[in-house]
């Protein structure tokens, strides 16, 4: 299992610290929610801030996943590519051509995942799964951190393990959304690979909380 911290619990006056204490704790990936007040209510922030963790993960080897929660995504892969993203992922409700974004997710040299909100069916993605490197099953309506898991999220990862299967796709199955030591075991039993978190790694003690995520009757599938 993949755990991928979401910086955007962490503390902003001390972004970077806060979330190298995540990654030298044991997490692999790092999660950067960018959201742009219009495709969700809500605004973070853009590729200059993500750039000013570049060099900090790529010290630790970590990669850059990174959630557009934007419209017109296609209009930023450019800059986020170039601000160090490993993975890009889109929202299928934000791309009426999402074959063409894919394809220039992957023409940067990046991942292409594509998200699905809570209400978006898994069959929209039949046609373009093959092509895909990750797909994001939503567990929590995108806009804010610190929301209540969707229940239903665990069966979506379980039918989404299952299509992908069918359709001969190697996408990752990353989930999002809160995600807690306590309901991660059924995800990854479910066939999740990576899990966000970001109140349940940066709230209180970060290395505890990374640790938490490993015990392994809550892990191991
Ligand atoms: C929600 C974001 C999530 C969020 C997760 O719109 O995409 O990544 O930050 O935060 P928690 O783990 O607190 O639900
Ligand atoms: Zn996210």
């Amino acid at each position: 299992m993949i755990l991928a911290p979401s910086v955007l619990a962490s503390d902003f006056g001390r972004l970077r610290d806060h979330t190298a204490e995540a990654l030298d704790a044991g997490a692999e990936w790092l999660h950067i929610d960018v959201m742009d007040g219009h495709f969700v209510p809500n605004i973070s922030f853009g590729a200059p801030v993500m750039r000013g963790l570049r060099e900090m993960a790529r010290e630790r080897s970590v990669p850059l996943d990174v959630h557009l929660m934007i419209e017109n995504p296609d209009r930023y892969l450019e800059d986020f590519a170039e601000a160090g993203a490993a993975v890009i992922t889109v929202h299928q409700e934000a791309c009426p051509h999402l074959h063409r974004t894919v394809q220039a997710i992957q023409a940067l040299g990046c991942r292409a995942g594509v998200a699905l909100n809570p209400a978006t069916p898994l069959v929209l993605l039949e046609d373009i799964a093959a092509d895909l490197d990750l797909v994001l099953i939503m567990s929590v309506n995108p806009g804010f951190g610190g929301q209540a898991f969707i229940e239903g999220s665990v069966d979506k990862v379980r039918r989404c393990r299952q299509m992908l299967g069918g359709l001969r796709s190697r996408a990752l199955i990353e989930v999002d959304g809160g995600v807690t030591p306590t309901n991660a075991g059924a995800l990854v039993r479910a066939g999740a690979d990576v899990l966000v978190a970001g109140s349940a790694v940066f709230k209180g003690d970060v290395a505890a909380n990374v640790q938490a995520f490993r015990q392994p009757d809550r892990t191991i599938a």
